[in-house]
């Protein structure tokens, strides 16, 4: 999709999993590959925008010609975001970021004794409502991954998450694989895009992103 939809737009987009310690070996983290995000931070460079991916532990490589921040926890991805998203249009949340961490680190690795252990978990700051809450906020898109009742979950998501778009897919065919299906959910309803490489549906969402811009100010 050699266009140039996307030129002189700044994008920020966070992927892959976030782990959160439980001591220095053992960690919590979502079954996350990254290919998402990272698909759509290539589509969005080839469409001609300028990307800065925000990225959780993944094994893929950072694409060329962006600005790629690791991170590892769901606070660091946060505080990343935060100091990144001043100047930016749009902001496309596809990571998969635990909600919860656990309350303390531990500093020593937690040696087996007794049959059962409880861990505590604390909520972790949710990135895109807090990016879509600032008052000066940029385009925010959103994901939803849900194991069933997909477009009820996701539209509802929509809504309490305040983006003006969402795609959807379920778990069962988005984690891991190179393929995905989505469903597009604006205003004016839902948009099935047909089931293809992740890559295929980077440059569709974007392309329907595009069209729900405001018209450039600057370039
Ligand atoms: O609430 P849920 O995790 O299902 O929402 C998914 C969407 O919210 C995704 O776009 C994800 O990247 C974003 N999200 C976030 N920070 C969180 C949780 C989710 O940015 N703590």
């Amino acid at each position: 999709c050699p266009s140039n939809l996307l030129a002189g737009k700044r994008i920020l987009v966070t992927a892959g999993p976030t782990i959160e310690a439980i001591d220095p070996v053992r960690g919590i983290t979502n079954f996350s590959s990254g290919k998402m995000g990272y698909a759509i931070a290539q589509a969005a460079i080839e469409m001609g925008a300028d990307v800065t991916l925000i990225s959780g532990p993944t094994a893929l490589t950072a694409p060329r010609h962006c600005t790629t921040i690791q991170v590892t926890s769901a606070q660091q991805m946060h505080d990343a975001v935060m100091a990144e998203v001043r100047g930016q249009d749009v902001f496309i949340a596809v990571a998969a970021v635990a909600d919860y961490r656990p309350r303390e680190v531990q500093s020593q690795k937690i040696k087996k004794h007794a049959d059962t252990l409880q861990l505590e978990l604390v909520r972790n700051p949710d990135i895109l409502a807090a990016v879509s809450n600032l008052p000066d906020r940029p385009f925010c898109v959103g994901f939803a991954a849900e194991s069933d009742q997909l477009l009820e979950h996701a539209r509802k998501k929509r809504l309490q998450k305040n983006v003006p778009l969402l795609a959807a897919n379920l778990v069962s065919e988005a984690m891991g694989g190179d393929d995905s299906r989505i469903v597009l959910i604006d205003d004016h309803g839902e948009h099935p895009l047909p089931s293809g490489s992740k890559t295929l549906l980077a440059h569709m969402l974007l392309q329907h992103m595009a069209g729900m811009l405001p018209p450039s100010t600057t370039s």
